[in-house]
């Protein structure tokens, strides 16, 4: 890393995506904080990036649309006058269903943000890679996964389908884009409380792990540069939560502690 690299971080405005922003800041980077509806949180990020001395430049985007990853690159390619140095696929789509309930609209929902729109930032980091001003530059992009895609059970389907997808892909797109983009997956285990769960069964569920307590999400955060730093990685996945991966459950952690939340 030398001072002028930057990083993506999609969906960066607020919860782990705000963690990853500050912690790459923290470790002398600049900053492209992508969001699309927290405007208030983005700016939020912006000041406490701008406080640690660091630039951080705000692209709203929705990455709903087919062609939202070539927007978001040409955006950030326009506003920084380079290709970032690393992206991290933080922004994801998490909506409850299960297979039965599952339908194409919401299976296409959590693919094309959760899936797609990572493999192709990273296609497409690699393809201008080769025609940027420094093509010998090396380049890094990291896959937010999830424990799940290691621990399976059948609640939230489509979300882990397309985190499934997203996790094997990992070898595969290093293997594709090897050796100028360095392709890694990181999982996070439980950190922060979703959907209609309530604080008491985030506090006991959050705990449910090998090491029995909450995940310091600055630590997941950490994991990411890391990565982004550590040259000898590529086509490997970091479980950073825990251990949770390694407790089974039969349904979603948060049904574990109260099988009525969500259901
Ligand atoms: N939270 C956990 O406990 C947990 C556990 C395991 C893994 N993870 C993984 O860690 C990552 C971060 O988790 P999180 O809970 O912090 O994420 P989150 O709050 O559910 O979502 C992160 C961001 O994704 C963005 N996003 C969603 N749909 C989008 C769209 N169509 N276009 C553009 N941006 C969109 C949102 O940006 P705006 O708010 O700006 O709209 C949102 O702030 C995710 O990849 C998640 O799968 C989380």
């Amino acid at each position: 890393m030398n001072q002028s690299d930057w990083v993506l971080v999609t969906g960066g405005a607020k919860r782990l995506g705000r963690e990853f922003c500050l912690a790459f800041a923290r470790a002398g980077w600049n900053v492209v904080c992508h969001f699309n509806t927290s405007d208030t949180e983005a700016l939020e990020t912006q000041d406490m990036l701008h406080d640690l001395g660091k630039n951080c430049i705000l692209i709203k985007q929705d990455l709903s649309t087919p062609d939202a990853h070539t927007h978001l690159l040409d955006k950030c390619a326009s506003q920084t006058g380079q290709l970032p140095q690393c992206i991290v696929n933080n922004a994801s789509v998490f909506s409850i269903d299960d297979a039965t309930s599952s339908s194409a609209a919401v299976l296409q929902m959590h693919f094309q943000t959760n899936t797609v729109v990572p493999l192709l930032l990273a296609n497409s980091l690699a393809l201008r890679a080769k025609t940027a001003e420094h093509p010998a530059k090396h380049f890094c992009v990291i896959h937010v996964l999830d424990q799940k895609v290691h621990n399976l059970n059948p609640d939230y389907f489509s979300y882990t389908v397309s985190k499934l997808a997203l996790e094997r892909s990992v070898a595969l797109q290093a293997q594709a884009l090897a050796p100028s983009v360095r392709v890694c997956g990181l999982s996070p285990g439980l950190s922060y409380l979703s959907g209609d769960q309530t604080q008491d069964n985030f506090d006991q569920a959050c705990k449910i792990n090998l090491l029995q307590r909450q995940i310091q999400t600055v630590d997941i955060a950490r994991t990411a540069v890391f990565m982004a730093e550590n040259q000898a990685l590529t086509g490997c996945t970091l479980q950073a939560d825990n251990g949770q991966h390694l407790v089974p459950l039969a349904r979603d952690v948060m049904f574990g502690i109260n099988p009525q939340v969500g259901a």
